[in-house]
């Protein structure tokens, strides 16, 4: 984790009533030169300032749109900062108000880890194996796959990337054949490569699930010839805080609640729900369904208590009973992007993300490899 050195007493001591008036000073001084693009899962009084806000996918997208600002502040966490960088031209500058905003599952693959994996898939797979990665992963993952003829995919567009990745396997292949194309390494999130794989119509019996620890991965060479998809052992320690015992409660009471997830729960939970989809997709079915509907949301708190307020009309509510919150999308508050801004508007750049050359060419590849490939679309609609 990257360190955050602390703020002055300056940022530090002043009340949120205040630190809003300096923003919107900040912001008007700085005009046009900066745009401030906002993830669903940041606070309300965050995403209050973003020009725009949207799901990973959306968000890269915007961020390479974003021709004319000098600077891009990130609200949101460590690798979808690298990723604006990538995807932006060498004079912007891309800000991350709080560096110790990371990604637990980004870093459960480190590059070292995957380089050292690598030549043992290779050697113990009949098919050529395509390597694809989720956006949440280092520059490096994302480098290192736009190297071996992979991509990246969103949770909007994953079924689209493995279809991609998968290319040349006739329909007929759909169990645990081998019969040409593509085997998939997917990293680092099992749950989104299972749900996705899944939900194409791939059997669980066709995946295997590879620690990085153990050898060959914990499941044994001949397991790892069989398997059409490997899963990287990573997760995401909020969306695995959705369990089947919570759907089955809210299928329980009497209200005909909607189950709606986020596709990095789990297989179980995913199969249980109505609906599995990106934080934009989930957005979008809310907002769209009938009033005096119900739905149980299984994603990141943020964005489901903004949902309930924003849609009156609906009876809306986490699918768990618990708090379950991105702690690291929560390090960027109102002092951080106060701090962020006024030092912009004093000449000082702080906080910069910077992808080096080299990783920023093999990450753009891999990136670009994704956003050619439109539209995007839920992992599936049950
Ligand atoms: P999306 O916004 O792409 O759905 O991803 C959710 C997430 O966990 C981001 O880290
Ligand atoms: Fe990473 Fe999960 Fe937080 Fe998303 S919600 S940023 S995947 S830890």
């Amino acid at each position: 984790m990257l360190l955050q050195p602390p703020l002055p007493p300056e940022y530090a001591d002043r009340t949120d009533a205040e630190l809003r008036e300096r923003i919107r000073a900040a912001r008007q001084k700085l005009g046009r030169r900066v745009v401030v693009l906002g993830h669903h899962y940041q606070q309300d009084d965050v995403i209050q300032f973003a020009d725009f806000t949207g799901d990973s996918l959306k968000l890269s997208q915007l961020a390479a749109e974003q021709t004319q600002a000098e600077y891009i502040v990130f609200c949101g966490v460590h690798f979808m900062a690298e990723s604006a960088d990538i995807l932006t031209s060498d004079r912007q500058q891309v800000i991350l108000p709080d560096l110790t905003a990371g990604c637990s599952m980004a870093d459960m693959a480190h590059i070292d880890q995957v380089e050292a994996v690598w030549p043992v898939l290779e050697k113990h797979s009949d098919l050529p194996i395509t390597p694809i990665t989720y956006v949440n992963s280092s520059a490096d993952v994302k480098a290192f796959v736009g190297r071996h003829d992979g991509a990246c995919c969103t949770s909007s567009n994953a079924k689209l990337v493995l279809e991609w990745a998968l290319q040349g396997a006739a329909a007929a292949d759909h169990s645990l054949g081998r019969a040409g194309g593509h085997k998939v390494l997917f990293l680092p999130d099992q749950h989104l490569g299972r749900n996705t794989a899944y939900a194409l119509g791939w059997p669980l019996e066709s995946m295997v699930v590879y620690n990085p620890n153990q050898p060959f991965g914990g499941v044994g060479p001949e397991a790892l010839h069989a398997a059409r998809f490997i899963l990287w052992k990573g997760h995401c320690s909020v969306h695995q805080l959705f369990k089947v015992d919570q759907c089955d409660a809210i299928r329980a009471r009497p209200e005909p609640y909607n189950i709606i997830v986020h596709p990095e729960c789990t297989w179980e939970v995913c199969q249980r729900a109505d609906y599995v989809g990106s934080t934009e997709y989930i957005i979008k079915t809310v907002r769209e369904a009938p009033a005096g509907t119900y739905w149980a949301i299984g994603t990141e708190l943020h964005l489901v208590n903004r949902l309930a307020t924003t849609l009156p009309d609906k009876h809306v509510r986490s699918l768990a009973g618990m708090q379950c919150l991105c702690s690291t999308m929560y390090r960027i508050d109102l002092k951080h992007l106060c701090w962020a801004l006024e030092n912009l508007v004093a000449g000082r750049v702080v906080n910069r993300i910077t992808v080096d050359d080299e990783t920023k060419h093999w990450s753009r590849v891999a990136l670009e490899r994704m956003l050619a490939l439109r539209p995007a679309q839920p992992v599936s609609a049950r």
